[in-house]
């Protein structure tokens, strides 16, 4: 398992990490999320010991990262954030140089290349130059590079940066299926794709760690603690006189309301309650309104993250 305790990193006057601790049980895809400049590349780079942390201890199946280096790289395959890669290298000759820098060699060293080409769907570009390659295709090298040594645990930062969706579908399923037999700790900004992938994630902010949980479960304890929210569509009424009439329905805690082109009224009602659907619907009879439609919205992990990190994607340092 991965246990990061208490870490802490500072440039000049940024502290980047402030004292974060968490743990990545064996075999677990964790997400890793955060705006920019919350310390995400940060962290990855002191749990792959190529930053030195200020403060903390990193253990790593077992391993003291910061007093064996060498033995937990040999645990540990990295992608960092924009993956080295050298553009007149062929992309054979790129994964073989991986394996020869991580002391493979002979016939293990082709195993692992053959393996290597076959996990991370590269018979097609394995006659080209990596400068020659796509971007998706360039970080499936970068994944096979990483994985060349069969580590048991995997840092990916960001790996679907700069993708298209068919691309990010594609390295989200390559993802998947490594973490069927490895531990995983992956960031990205990409909230639907921790939902489709990981089965904990972690929000980072300020250096500071603020939630660690079941992504599901973070949803509905965000949706119960800021309300469920409704989309209405209403025939036979006025916006300006609908917003009052749904704002005196029991439990509801904000509506906007606006008149469609076509006459009918849109409405978003937030509110708390279990039989908030009901209320609506019945003020809805007793109003005379025809509910053209009246549809529950369920919180997305991107409520949870603005809600956590105050909605800044910028970082404020
Ligand atoms: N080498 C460095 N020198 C100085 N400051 C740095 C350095 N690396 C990171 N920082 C600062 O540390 C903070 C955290 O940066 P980090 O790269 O870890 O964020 P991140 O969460 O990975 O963001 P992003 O989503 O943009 O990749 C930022 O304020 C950043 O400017
Ligand atoms: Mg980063």
């Amino acid at each position: 398992m991965i246990r990061v305790s208490q870490l802490r990193k500072t440039f000049g006057a940024t502290v980047a990490v402030d004292g974060i601790s968490f743990e990545v049980a064996e075999g677990e895809v964790v997400g890793f999320l955060g705006p920019n400049g919350a310390g995400k590349s940060t962290t990855m780079r002191m749990l792959t010991t190529y930053l030195d942390p200020d403060a903390g201890e990193i253990e790593i199946a077992g391993v003291d990262v910061l007093e064996r280096p060498i033995e937990a790289r040999r645990r540990l395959g990295y992608l960092p954030e924009s993956a080295p890669l050298y553009e007149e290298l062929g992309v054979l000759e790129t994964l073989r140089y991986a394996g020869r820098i991580r002391g493979l060699g002979g016939a293990r060293l082709r195993d692992r290349v053959d393996a290597m080409v076959d996990a991370c769907g590269l018979e097609k570009v394995v006659a080209k130059d990596v400068g020659e390659l796509s971007k998706g295709y360039r970080q499936r090298v970068g994944l096979a590079q990483t994985l060349i040594h069969d580590p048991d645990f995997l840092i990916l930062d960001e790996p679907t940066t700069g993708l298209d969706p068919n691309q990010i579908r594609e390295i989200r399923a390559l993802v998947r299926r490594i973490g069927e037999t490895k531990t995983i700790l992956l960031s990205t900004h990409i909230l639907p794709e921790v939902q489709a992938t990981c089965s904990r994630c972690l929000i980072i902010h300020d250096g500071k760690l603020v939630a660690d949980d079941d992504p599901n479960r973070l949803v509905d304890a965000t949706a119960s603690a800021t309300g469920q929210r409704f989309r209405l569509v209403i025939r036979g009424t006025t916006a300006a006189a609908a917003r009052p009439a749904l704002k005196r329905v029991p439990g509801v805690s904000d509506v906007e309301a606006d008149d469609l082109p076509d006459g009918a009224v849109a409405a978003a009602v937030t509110g708390a309650g279990d039989a908030l659907g009901e209320e609506l619907f019945r003020r809805a009879v007793k109003e005379d309104w025809v509910l053209a439609e009246l549809r529950p919205e369920r919180a997305s992990l991107e409520d949870v993250f603005r809600r956590l990190t105050h909605g800044d994607e910028e970082g404020d340092r």
